[in-house]
C-alpha cells in the first residue's frame, strides 16, 4: 500500500504500474493540479485492472458549461493545473450573440463568462464543437486519445480507427493535464472486435436513417455492433449521426462498418475471427416504431427550428441555404455550427440567404444549454434525435423528421 497526500491504494487494488515521472505527478512534485487530475486517473486505471498508463497525443473536452463541470475546472486551475496536450473543447453558448438578443439572465452570462475564463486559463483550445474529429482535431490510425462527447468517441473509434475511451469531461480534462491515460478497454486490440453482428434491412435513403439507426440501441443490445447492409457511399454526416445517437440510446464507444470501417475489412477481422455473440436484424418497422417514440406526433403546428446537433457540416449548411433560398420561413430557425464552419458559410453566401429567409447560423452553441430557455413550452422541429433528447428537461419539445421535411415546416410553419 502506498499513500499520496490524501489518496490511498488499496493493497491487492493496485493494478496500473506507474514510471518514475508518472509517480512523481502522483506525488504531487509537479504541482498539485497535476497531482489531482493524476490521482483520479489511477484511480480510474486500478478499478478497471489497467496494467500501465500511456501516452497520448489528443484530447476533446466535452465541457458542459453547468456549475459541477465547471466547479472541477475551477478546482483543478486553482490548484496550478494546465494542459499539456491542449484540448478542443465542446459548445456551451455564444455569450455575445445571446447577451445582446437579451436571451439569457445574468447568472447564465456570468457561468459562460467563467467557463471561458478557466478553459482559456487551463490552456484549452477554444474551439466550442462538437465535432473536431471532422475539422479541428482530427486523429490518424491508431493514435492513442482522450476523447469525450458522444459523436467524438465512436467516430474517433470507428472511423479514423484511432484509440479513445469514452471518457468523461472530467477524465479527457485530467488527461489533457497529465498527457497520458490508464491503458484499458477500447485502446487494447482485444476489446476493439465486433461482438453483434446488425444486419440492416432497412431502407436507408439519407443522413437521416443512421440517426434512427443509431438510436436502436436498446435492440442492438451492450457491445461493440458491426453493421452489414448499408449502402455505400456512406458520408461523414451519417457516420456522425450514426455515432452520436448510438451513444446517447446506449453508450457505444465503438462501431464497425463491414468492409468499410479501417478495422472492419473482413467479417475474420470484424470480429477477431470469432462468432458474433448476437445477431440482430434492423427493418423499416424498427425505425418507424423508434421514431414514433422519441417524436413528438405529426399533423402540429411547429413553433421554431434546429439544427446542428451534432454541430452541422458545411454540406448540410448548404442543404438548407439552397432549400430556404428566396422563401421566407414562417419560424424562428437556428443552425449551430463550429465558428470555422459559420466563417465558410459566410464566405459561400450561405449566411446571407439563411438570414434573408428569416433564419441565422450561430456558433459556439448547444441546445442543452440556457440560452433556450424562452422557448420552454414550445414545439420545434429537428432532424436529430439527441437534440430532442437533452432539451426536453428545460421544457422544449421537438417533432423529429428527415430534413428536407424540416426545411418544409419551417418555411409552411406547420408539419404533416
Ligand atoms: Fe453537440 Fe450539444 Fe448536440 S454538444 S451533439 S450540440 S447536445
Amino acid at each position: 500500500m502506498f499513500q499520496t497526500d490524501g489518496f490511498t491504494r488499496k493493497e491487492g487494488g493496485e493494478s496500473v504500474e506507474l514510471t518514475k515521472h508518472e509517480r512523481e505527478m502522483l506525488e504531487g512534485k509537479h504541482g498539485e493540479g497535476v497531482a489531482i487530475a493524476m490521482k483520479i486517473q489511477v484511480a480510474i486505471g486500478d478499478s478497471f485492472h489497467a496494467k500501465r498508463m500511456v501516452p497520448i497525443t489528443r484530447a476533446h473536452v466535452a465541457l458542459s458549461n453547468q456549475e459541477a463541470d465547471l466547479w472541477f475546472a475551477e478546482k483543478l486551475l486553482k490548484a496550478g493545473a494546465r494542459c499539456k496536450i491542449p484540448p478542443t473543447v465542446n459548445p456551451g453558448f455564444n455569450l455575445n450573440y445571446f447577451k445582446s438578443a437579451g436571451k439569457v439572465t445574468e447568472e447564465y452570462a456570468n457561468l459562460m463568462q467563467r467557463t471561458h475564463d478557466t478553459y482559456k486559463a487551463l490552456g484549452a483550445v477554444l474551439s466550442y464543437n462538437c465535432t473536431p474529429y471532422i475539422q479541428t482535431n482530427v486523429p490518424f490510425f491508431g493514435e492513442v486519445t482522450a476523447f469525450s462527447e458522444s459523436s467524438a468517441t465512436p467516430y474517433v473509434n470507428s472511423v479514423w480507427g484511432a484509440r479513445s475511451n469514452r471518457e468523461a469531461a472530467q477524465s479527457a480534462l485530467c488527461a489533457a493535464i497529465t498527457g497520458v491515460v490508464p491503458e484499458y478497454g477500447l485502446l487494447l486490440d482485444e476489446n476493439r472486435y465486433g461482438d453483434i453482428l446488425v444486419n440492416v434491412e432497412a431502407d436507408i435513403n439519407s443522413d437521416f436513417e443512421y440517426q434512427l439507426l443509431g438510436y436502436m440501441g436498446k435492440k442492438i443490445g451492450t457491445g461493440i455492433p458491426v453493421f452489414t447492409g448499408l449502402p455505400a457511399p456512406i458520408t461523414p454526416e451519417a457516420f456522425m449521426n450514426l455515432g452520436a445517437q448510438l451513444n446517447t440510446s446506449g453508450a457505444y464507444g465503438m462501431f464497425h462498418v463491414l468492409g468499410v470501417t479501417p478495422e472492419a475489412p473482413s467479417m475474420e477481422a470484424a470480429f477477431g475471427g470469432k462468432a458474433p455473440k448476437r445477431v440482430v436484424t434492423i427493418t423499416n418497422e424498427d425505425l418507424q416504431e423508434i421514431l414514433s417514440q422519441i417524436s413528438e406526433p405529426g399533423g402540429q403546428k411547429i413553433d421554431f427550428a434546429m439544427f446542428g446537433c451534432p454541430h452541422f457540416t458545411l454540406r448540410q449548411v448548404q442543404i438548407i441555404a439552397e432549400r430556404v433560398k428566396g422563401k421566407k420561413l414562417s419560424m424562428e430557425m437556428w443552425i449551430l455550427t463550429s465558428s470555422h464552419t459559420k466563417e465558410m458559410a459566410d464566405r459561400m453566401g450561405f449566411l446571407e440567404i439563411i438570414r434573408e429567409a428569416g433564419g441565422d447560423i450561430v456558433s459556439d452553441t448547444c441546445p442543452d444549454q440556457p440560452c433556450w430557455h424562452y422557448l420552454s413550452g414550445k414545439t420545434g422541429i429537428t432532424d436529430s434525435p439527441k437534440c430532442a433528447y437533452y432539451p426536453k428537461r428545460r421544457g422544449l419539445n421537438f417533432v423529429i423528421r428527415d430534413l428536407e421535411t424540416c426545411i418544409d415546416a419551417a418555411l409552411k410553419g406547420e408539419v404533416d
